[in-house]
């Protein structure tokens, strides 16, 4: 029979490299409430009618992406004069959309406050997987949402999120980032612009490629991400959406720029981030990583993308609601920190190595204890050899503690360090301590 597998684009996370994951969580959760932002977690799977009305229709995400199914109605119960029909569902391909239905869902909106929800979980779309790229990735989001009298249309929502995100990224340790910056303008300005873009690619479309013809038809904004080189001249002569945007837009990213020039955060104006969701209005950004060459994310160096949608609450059934966020792509960050140079595994502070089976329970006794007082300990076993134990915690802790009959009688234990080399002998009492504060190499 053959061995089951992992279903293509997905894949398992492993210690020791969930240990970077858990490590980027607990960071952006620190960072997150330093913000005040607070947590949500909406269903994995959603009505599909929320992306196609949200996310549009048109999109790559909605058109061709999404994991869609219709279980098998529930039958008829009694007391139910209807039996429930069958609903079509969706994984969810992101987490926008689901965020906004709970806020109209809870009536969020009627507290009158901005309301500033952040969340980390799996996406899945069906996208052709590559590295950095899977059917089922994690996504780091966070949106700022409200009733316009609370403030939500301001470009200092925006502004903010910018700079959260530019010191979140440096908590983090990712320091070769690029920040784009674009104005996709209001509801009323894109059509405008999908219209002159139409336009202006109907007598050069036929010389693009395959997916740019195509493009050109059902959705021209997408001609401006193909990156196809033989098309990028006939992209750099096409319309720019800045020349159709309104007074109103314009004054908005103006402000938006301000405010970040302000506080240092560097930005690049790109006039060609139109990002791939129907839903944006006004701002739309991306952080790309840059420089980092061999060991970078490629093709799928964009470690994070976001912006404003003014209408989207109104575009599921909700009220007037403007919101701003982002998402980041967890795969993509762990990615990046790994592989940064000097990412070493985490050691536990101590391998307790028993001198026989007959100390084992002492040594769990021991371990307890020292786990109690907040390190991180490995236990070996008693039928090992001194040598077998020595290479395990050489691989697994950065000290061995060796327990014989005569340290569990006299309470005076040695330890060795693997980085210094030294051995001690440390009373039971200040043990952890000692191994808390590893010596350097001019103790004893
Ligand atoms: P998005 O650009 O589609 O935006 O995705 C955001 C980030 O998720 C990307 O920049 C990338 O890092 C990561 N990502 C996307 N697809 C994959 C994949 N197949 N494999 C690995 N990582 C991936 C959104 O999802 C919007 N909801 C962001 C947003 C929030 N806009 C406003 N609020």
């Amino acid at each position: 029979m053959s061995t089951l597998q992992a279903v293509r684009g997905t894949r398992d996370l492993l210690p020791p490299e969930t240990e970077l994951w858990n490590r980027i969580e607990t960071t952006v959760r620190r960072i997150f409430e330093r913000y005040s932002f607070g947590e949500i977690r909406t269903p994995i799977f959603e009505d599909t009618q929320l992306f196609a009305r949200g996310v549009g229709e048109d999109t790559d995400i909605v058109s061709k992406e999404m994991y869609t199914f219709t279980p098998v109605a529930d039958p008829p119960r009694q007391g139910r004069s209807q039996p429930e029909t069958a609903q079509s569902l969706t994984l969810r391909p992101e987490n926008t959309a689901g965020v906004v239905r709970a806020y109209i869902e809870h009536k969020l909106g009627e507290t009158g406050q901005l309301q500033k929800l952040y969340y980390i979980g799996p996406q899945f779309r069906r996208e052709r997987p590559q590295k950095g790229r899977y059917r089922q990735f994690f996504q780091i989001g966070a949106e700022v949402i409200g009733p316009p009298s609370a403030g939500s249309e301001s470009p200092l929502r925006d502004a903010e999120v910018l700079e959260m995100l530019a010191t979140l990224l440096g908590e983090l340790g990712i320091s070769s980032w690029k920040l784009l910056l674009n104005s996709v303008g209001s509801a009323t300005d894109r059509p405008r612009y999908v219209q002159t873009l139409r336009a202006a690619l109907e007598p050069v479309a036929a010389s693009m490629c395959a997916d740019c013809q195509r493009r050109a038809v059902t959705n021209p904004l997408r001609v401006l991400d193909c990156k196809h080189p033989q098309d990028q001249p006939i992209i750099a002569t096409l319309p720019r959406i800045w020349d159709s945007l309104d007074e109103g837009s314009k004054e908005h990213f103006a402000a938006v720029c301000t405010a970040l020039d302000a506080c240092g955060v560097p930005y690049e104006h790109d006039h060609r981030l139109v990002r791939g969701l129907d839903y944006y209005t006004r701002t739309t950004f991306e952080f790309v990583q840059v420089g980092a060459g061999e060991g970078g994310l490629g093709s799928q160096n964009a470690l994070l993308g976001g912006g404003r949608y003014d209408g989207l609450s109104e575009a599921i059934g909700g009220p007037r609601a403007p919101g701003i966020g982002f998402a980041m792509g967890e795969d993509r960050l762990v990615l990046a920190l790994e592989a940064q140079a000097g990412q070493t595994p985490l050691l536990a502070a101590a391998y307790i190595a028993p001198l026989g089976e007959r100390i084992n329970a002492a040594a769990l006794v021991l371990a307890r204890e020292l786990r109690g007082a907040g390190l991180r300990i490995e236990l070996g076993d008693g039928s090992f050899r001194l040598k077998k134990s020595f290479e395990a915690a050489n691989k697994l802790a950065r000290a061995i503690v060796i327990l014989g009959e005569d340290e569990v009688a006299s309470g005076i234990l040695t330890v060795k360090h693997f980085a210094s080399g030294e051995q001690t002998k440390v009373p039971r009492g200040q043990l952890g301590a000692f191994l808390a504060s590893p010596p350097t190499s001019t103790s004893n």
